[in-house]
């Protein structure tokens, strides 16, 4: 549904509402969705089947397209779609020259693609035009709508492309995350890494998926 009264002129420079697209509204991008849409920014929902996003339709600001008219529409094109279907989604996705496009996908029993050192590389490598940037990735989907836990800020590590960390930072203090900046492309293997711990805390060590990293300050 078309919210016309966001003004959404600041678009990816990290102030304000932004344009947001998400494609895959699965279980982390019907969640992003919602806590977009909340957050007041504009958000287009790229869903290679409009019938599973019915619900997400019906929020204020949020249209559902098809995948490549919803990355049109923004300026930051977040991927939550499975790590094997990147490159197709990628390629299915259009011009993304000049855009900010967000890896939000983990390599969860599956190699990284094309040998590549981290997910967030390989993405990189899909669009070269893009601006890269990962984020989302490192806490559980259904935490995803409201960067809190019990009331408190989670801890949500931003790496990638310069020209695009700005916006997903905003994006992602909008939400309510307590956000670091880690850097450059240098530091994805540290955000991925930070998924694995998540991941690896959540169903080796039993601790279930009701949590989020937090940071202590005196
Ligand atoms: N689940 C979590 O807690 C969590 C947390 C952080 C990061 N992640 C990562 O986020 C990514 C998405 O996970 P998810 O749990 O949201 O998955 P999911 O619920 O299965 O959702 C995947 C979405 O991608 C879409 N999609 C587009 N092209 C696809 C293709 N070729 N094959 C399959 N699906 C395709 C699906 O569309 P259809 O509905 O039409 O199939 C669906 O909307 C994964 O990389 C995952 O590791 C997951």
């Amino acid at each position: 549904m078309t919210n016309d009264s966001n003004d959404t002129s600041g678009t990816a420079t990290g102030t304000g509402p932004q344009r947001v697209a998400v494609i895959g509204p699965g279980n982390v991008g019907s969640q992003l969705v919602r806590g977009f849409a909340r957050a007041g920014h504009q958000v287009s929902v790229g869903a290679r089947d409009a019938a599973k996003a019915a619900e997400l339709a019906r929020l204020d600001g949020v249209d559902v397209l098809d995948p490549a008219a919803a990355a049109a529409a923004a300026d930051v094109v977040v991927l939550t779609v499975p790590v094997v279907a990147l490159a197709e989604t990628v390629a299915g996705l259009g011009d993304l020259d000049g855009k900010v496009l967000v890896d939000a996908t983990n390599a969860v029993g599956v190699p990284v693609p094309g040998g590549h050192p981290t997910v967030g590389a390989h993405v990189a490598g899909l669009a070269p035009t893009a601006s890269v940037v990962k984020a989302f990735n490192t806490i559980g989907a259904e935490h995803l709508a409201d960067g809190t836990i019990a009331g408190r800020a989670v801890f949500l590590p931003v790496a990638g492309d310069d020209r695009g960390r700005p916006a997903v930072v905003a994006l992602a203090e909008s939400v309510g995350f307590e956000v670091a900046d880690l850097g450059g492309p240098e530091a994805v293997e540290l955000v991925e890494d930070t998924a694995r711990l998540w991941i690896h805390l959540a169903f080796r060590c039993g601790w279930g998926r009701d949590f989020g990293f937090g940071v202590l300050r005196p």
